[in-house]
């Protein structure tokens, strides 16, 4: 056997060494981007593929043996028809929905069909980087929009499209988090999501509108999306199973105009998803969504509630504000403009609290808005630990001449 084979002078000019790093988790690990593993419904799941099965054992070998459509599982998409009608009050037919391996499949394609090098993409100032990634990697010049505790600021937005268009760099489209958002938890309210879709309409912008975390609501009214409000072909829709079940499955979904969808599964490698997945996710919230919904949102509600009152007790004073949000995963925390958190972030994962740092969330990635903020997941972790987690914290930034 020759020695090890170099690739040295094979790899295209596209790829890049990526680091294979396993997952750490910190003692109180609110880095992450998903719920506990034991609000997961694993009995019913597998007890819905076995009903699945033994319903016609015929039918699902006969649909295992094949590669799932391109849209993937039939039952699935069905049954999501039927769900977005009853909670989103949209109608779209089970053949304009095209399920993905997780949203982030949903959004990569959107955005591939969407950009060319160098278009400028308008996204919340502080937005989910897995997006943001995905919108580098294809070209995209990323421009930050306005927020507050309410989300996008139309007028703002209004007012920026305006400046960039006079400038010669009209944005391609908007992509947003308008429910739970991530990284900060606000929702926009019904009356800024009208207001948004007006300025979409005015400068000719779609929006592609991220909905994955909309079950996940324990307080307040589930605010209409922008494709309720908008059947114009204006928004594009993209939605996800991960949070309501888990991230495991890999199953999303998105909603677009047949010529969007058409383009964008233009992208698409391989077949569609999972149809193992598919079945236990059908089966299941077929006859359980309600009923997981109310099991699982009380407790992210208490988790929530744990983590914001231990950042009252422990910032309270500090100058620090946090954000309170009703439903999602996380509370966006935003320490005084002079402290820096992003640079203490790998010490502190390892004296024992994991945090996200606001600068890996910022839309334009200046480094300029995010070094006092991070994102702090309340969804993991027990709400012992939580309450905790954000006392030890609060020492943490005190060592190390934060606060
Ligand atoms: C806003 C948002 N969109 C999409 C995703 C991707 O999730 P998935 O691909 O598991 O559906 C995430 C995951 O954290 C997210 O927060």
């Amino acid at each position: 056997m020759a020695g090890s084979f170099s690739y040295d002078t094979l790899f295209s000019e596209n790829s890049s060494d990526t680091p294979l790093s396993a997952v750490k988790h910190a003692k109180y690990d609110f880095a992450v981007a998903y719920p506990a593993p034991e609000t997961l419904p694993m009995d019913g799941l597998i007890q819905a593929l076995r009903t699945a099965v033994d319903s016609d054992s015929g039918k699902t070998a006969r649909e295992m043996a094949y590669y799932p459509h391109q849209l993937g599982s039939q039952e699935l998409r069905e049954y999501t028809s039927a769900k977005l009608a009853s909670d989103r009050g949209f109608t779209v037919g089970a053949d304009e929905i095209v399920l993905t391996n997780g949203s982030g499949e949903a959004n990569g394609l959107v955005i591939q069909a969407l950009t060319n090098p160098g278009d400028v993409v308008l996204a919340e100032d502080f937005v989910y980087m897995g997006t943001t990634n995905q919108l580098r990697r294809f070209g995209a010049d990323i421009r930050g929009v306005a927020i507050d505790d309410g989300g996008i600021i139309p007028e703002e937005l209004d007012e920026q499209i305006a400046t960039l268009t006079a400038q010669g760099e009209k944005p391609k489209y908007l992509y947003t988090i308008p429910e739970h958002q991530n990284p900060t938890g606000s929702t926009l309210s019904a009356e800024r999501r009208k207001a948004i879709l007006d300025v979409a309409h005015r400068h000719g912008m779609p929006i592609l509108e991220d909905d994955c975390y909309v079950d996940l609501r324990f307080e307040g009214e589930t605010q209409p999306a922008f494709r309720t409000l908008d059947d114009s072909g204006i928004v594009v829709y993209v939605a996800s199973f991960s949070k309501l079940l888990a991230p495991g499955l890999r199953l999303g979904y998105f909603t677009a105009t047949p010529e969007v969808m058409r383009r964008a599964l233009g992208f698409k490698i391989g077949s569609g998803p999972n149809q193992f997945a598919a079945l236990a996710v059908e089966g299941f919230l077929r006859n359980n969504l309600d009923s997981h919904r109310d099991s699982f949102n009380p407790v992210l509600r208490s988790k929530r509630d744990a983590m914001v009152a231990s950042l009252a007790e422990n910032f309270g004073d500090t100058g620090a504000t946090w954000s309170i949000p009703q439903g999602g995963c996380y509370v966006w925390l935003t320490m005084p403009e002079t402290a820096d958190i992003a640079a203490i972030r790998d010490e502190v994962f390892e004296q024992g609290v994991g945090y996200v740092a606001g600068t890996n969330f910022e839309a334009d990635a200046s480094g300029r808005i995010g070094k006092n903020c991070a994102r702090l997941c309340f969804a993991f972790e027990s709400v012992q630990k939580n309450t905790e987690g954000i006392a030890l914290l609060a020492q943490l930034f005190k060592q190390h001449g934060q606060m």
